[in-house]
């Protein structure tokens, strides 16, 4: 099989982690919900449309590089992950591996997810086990080659993949790199607001700047804060608004997938939380796109 060929890649790194275990009295799962919740699993990895069971998969994934179905990530042994150890949990987060050495698809958005700590992935996973397991077998994905080749994944990752954690900038002050920290490991915002190149790796030159080919190939705004095109004339409150609301300062409410993040990560966060968000938002470097909402106008 060429999945036992890409072991040794990546590989590595497993054997660096300690094989630290917890109990689930240590508050691990009530921190780890709320990192579940600014981490915005659900979504992929629920059928919503479908009634399926938290976390069971089956959840259909457009790109333009093929339909991909969230996999089962519940804690049954057969279906789902629950005979992973924390450190495959970790790996697959920080690496984009899977236990068997294979490399995930970026559409799993471990690209973002990397830059989480340690001890915010272990109490992840401390939660999502403590949740009932459910025996669904996974969907196969529907990509078509070259796309759908796992072991060109390789080759990706060596071009766009930076693994992390996320290192806060010692020259900002903590709110702001706190905001990073949410913004661009657990909140995954750039996943749909950046562009991406023709290999469907992120533009971080662009980041935040909005696209018309966002997930489901629908139009995603620019969230940098330029005035004209962006949230650039926004104020504080009105961001805080549309995160707890999702209605927008035209009284619109927003829909589709950023309603969903409204409703799973952004309205759970803490007050604290989400003024980090903000102060970070407003922080970016403005880019000047015209794409979605502003387009309208
Ligand atoms: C944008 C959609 C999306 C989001 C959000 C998402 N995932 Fe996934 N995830 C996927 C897809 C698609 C795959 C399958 C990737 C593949 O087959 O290469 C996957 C794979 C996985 C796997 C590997 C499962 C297996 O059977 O090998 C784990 C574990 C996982 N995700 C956990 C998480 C966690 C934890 C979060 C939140 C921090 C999360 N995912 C958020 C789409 C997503
Ligand atoms: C799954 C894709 C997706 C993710 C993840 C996502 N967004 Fe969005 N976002 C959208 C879409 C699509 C819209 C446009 C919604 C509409 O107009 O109904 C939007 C709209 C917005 C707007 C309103 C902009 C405007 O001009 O109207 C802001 C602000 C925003 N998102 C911030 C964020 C932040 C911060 C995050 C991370 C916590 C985030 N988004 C994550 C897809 C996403």
């Amino acid at each position: 099989m060429l999945r036992k060929t890409l072991i040794p890649f990546l590989a590595g790194p497993i054997f660096l982690f300690g094989v630290e275990g917890f109990s689930a009295d240590d508050g691990s799962v009530e921190r780890g919900k709320y990192i579940f919740d600014a981490a915005g699993c659900a979504a992929c990895h629920t059928d919503t449309a479908k009634g399926g069971a938290l976390l069971a998969g089956g959840r259909k994934l457009e790109t333009p590089f093929g339909t991909f179905y969230g996999p089962n990530i519940t804690p049954d042994p057969e279906h789902g992950i629950g005979n992973w150890t924390d450190d495959e949990f970790l790996v697959a987060l920080r690496y984009g591996v899977a236990p068997d050495g294979s490399h995930y698809f970026p559409v799993f958005p471990y690209p973002s997810y990397t830059g989480m700590t340690d001890a915010d992935i272990r109490d992840l996973k401390a939660y999502i086990f403590s949740l009932p397991a459910h025996p669904r077998p996974n969907t196969e994905h529907d990509v078509s080659p070259p796309f759908g080749w796992r072991a060109l994944m390789t080759f990706w990752k060596w071009l766009f993949f930076e693994n992390g954690p996320l290192i806060p900038d010692p020259t900002r002050e903590d709110e702001i790199n706190r905001g990073a920290y949410l913004v661009r490991a657990m909140g995954h915002c750039g996943e749909c607001h950046t562009p991406r190149n023709m290999f469907g790796a992120l533009d971080e030159g662009n980041s935040f700047a909005g696209t018309s080919q966002g997930p489901g190939g629908g139009i995603v705004p620019n969230i940098t804060p330029d005035l004209e095109t962006g949230i650039g004339g926004w104020s504080a409150d009105e961001l805080d608004t549309l995160f707890t609301l999702g209605m927008t300062p035209d009284g619109d409410f927003v829909g589709g997938e950023m309603g969903e993040v409204v409703a799973n990560t952004t309205s759970r966060l803490t007050p604290e939380d989400r003024n980090a968000m903000i102060a970070y938002l407003k922080s970016l470097p403005p880019v000047f796109n015209r794409v979605g909402r502003q387009a309208e106008n």
